[in-house]
């Protein structure tokens, strides 16, 4: 089992019963709060004592187990920090702690009592649910099970616990944990026909409409840029849709769009070997796109989605296209080829236009590990944002406030489109050297997009992560489907 799918709830939160591993948020400048005092009597009074000793002060990041000797065999003290700084991030982040903590302490179950917070009840447990979730998954597919190894099998919230936030946070973090789990996958297991199978599961389970075009399919609408990425190819490559319909019939769907990349070599422009291992989760934003149609198959809001992946290898041999090439785009657009490594934007080209003309869509996003350049601007702890209309932006900016996803915005002022002008095609592939490389590839994603509203994030830098943090263990992140999952539930009027 990748993680934990569901999180068991007891609202009498009796402390006079047998409990395994039991987890209390603490804020710094408050110390156990009234509904908390009940554990602390069963652990004859051992908190307001570490309290007052100061052994624990419930900052930021502080976690302290207590050994009781009566029906509380393990009590974690998670620190909240200040109660003015607190946010939904800090909640999931604390119930995140609190896995790790029962991990740490072979528990094999991890109870949360829900604290008081200035949180609306619906958001708190819905982070809460998100933390404990998202922080149960582990990506084991291909290791023989430890026989000795204590597992974690259950969660639970105690006390006032919101149903609402309950159900909504466990779609949310069930669909970052799929979408971790595609992005995990080596290459030789994910690749784009297993992708467009998972595709096709979504569909099923909802009565979506998907379609998945192969080569020759593709090819014949006239995709020419992916084509021509897929043309040194070991794995066939695919092209997919999904179409959602919550929403009135005829009502111009919201569009998603992820690179599907399943392997990223470079191609003819071969990369160097140093973690070029790393290069399956160039695949990350089609992950994002299935895991946010999962969200939504489970979610149902009112409005309608479509969502679009190509998919491929970027691989290098005697058929790989070669630096020089010019391809032609599904929008008749004739693109240079001056380095087959920026193969991101090239399959996104034919997706992009592919979308405009086919689903006229009121707006579109789309996901993309397209430039090393994003993380030399922000690391790994924000995603490029770009785009072509400011209410599109703050609408992605506001999520990203509420689910701590983050993303910081670059500009793309026109003049930077000078950049990719080709004196033989319409554009290349490559913009200035090494300069304003993230903006270099969204000015080139901007010529397939038409008039739509869009917003392209760049998540080279977010989707996969090599520290393991509260509520993300390190690999796959899943960054992305929580942020716009909640920006579709907003649009709906949810
Ligand atoms: N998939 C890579 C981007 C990438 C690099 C993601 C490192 C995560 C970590 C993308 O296809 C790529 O190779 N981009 C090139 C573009 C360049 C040749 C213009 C890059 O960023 O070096
Ligand atoms: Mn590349
Ligand atoms: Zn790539």
């Amino acid at each position: 089992m990748s993680h934990i799918e569901k999180i068991s709830i007891d609202t009498a939160a009796d402390f006079t019963q047998a409990r395994d591993f039991l987890a209390l948020g603490i804020f710094q400048e408050q110390g156990p709060q009234p509904a908390q005092l009940g554990v602390d009597e069963a652990l004859g009074g051992l908190i307001a004592k570490v309290w007052e000793q100061k052994n624990f002060r419930g900052k930021q990041g502080e976690s302290l187990v207590l050994y009781g000797s009566g029906a509380l065999a393990r009590v974690a003290l998670i620190g909240l920090g200040e109660v003015d700084k607190f946010t939904a991030d800090r909640a999931r982040q604390a119930a995140g702690s609190a896995v790790q903590a029962a991990r740490s302490q072979k528990a094999t179950a991890c109870e949360l009592l829900v604290f008081e917070s200035e949180l609306p009840a619906a958001e708190l447990t819905q982070a809460l649910a998100e933390g404990l979730i998202l922080a149960s998954y582990g990506f084991d597919a291909h290791k023989q099970p430890d026989k000795d190894a204590v597992e974690l099998e259950r969660l639970s919230l105690l006390g006032a616990v919101d149903k609402d936030g309950l159900e909504r946070g466990s779609i949310m973090a069930n669909a970052v944990c799929f979408t971790r789990e595609l992005q995990n996958e080596p290459a030789n297991v994910m690749t784009p026909s297993r992708l467009a199978e998972e595709a096709e599961k979504i569909g099923q389970s909802a009565n979506m409409k998907t379609t998945v075009w192969d080569r020759e399919a593709f090819t014949k609408l006239g995709m020419g840029a992916l084509a021509g990425v897929a043309a040194g190819a070991n794995e066939p490559p695919k092209f997919m849709t999904i179409e959602y319909t919550g929403g009135p019939s005829g009502q111009a769907p919201f569009a998603i769009v992820g690179k599907g990349l399943t392997f990223d070599a470079g191609g003819i422009s071969i990369k160097g070997a140093a973690k070029m291992d790393e290069m399956k989760f160039d695949m990350s934003g089609g992950a994002v796109v299935l895991g946010i149609m999962r969200a939504l198959a489970r979610l149902q809001p009112k409005l309608n989605v479509v969502a679009a992946v190509p998919s491929t290898e970027n691989l290098l041999g005697g058929s790989a296209q070669r630096p020089g090439d010019i391809v032609k785009a599904y929008n008749g657009k004739t693109i240079e080829i001056l380095n087959t490594d920026a193969e991101g934007r090239l399959i996104l080209a034919d997706a992009l236009s592919y979308v405009v003309d086919k689903h006229k869509p009121v707006a579109i996003i789309d996901f993309a590990t397209l430039t090393g350049a994003v993380l030399v601007a922000l690391g790994h702890r924000a995603s490029g944002m770009l785009g072509n209309d400011e209410d599109l932006l703050a609408e992605v900016q506001a999520s990203a406030d509420r689910t701590g996803e983050r993303v910081w915005q670059l500009p793309l002022w026109d003049d930077y489109s000078e950049d990719i002008k080709s004196k033989v095609a319409d554009v290349k592939n490559i913009g200035a050297g090494r300069l304003a490389g993230t903006i270099a590839g969204a000015v080139f994603l901007k010529e397939f997009v038409g008039e739509s509203p869009w917003v392209h994030l760049d998540i080279a830098g977010t989707a996969w992560q090599d520290k393991d943090q509260p509520y993300i263990p390190s690999g796959g992140s899943g960054i992305g489907v929580r942020l716009i999952t909640d920006l579709l539930l907003k649009r709906a009027g949810g």
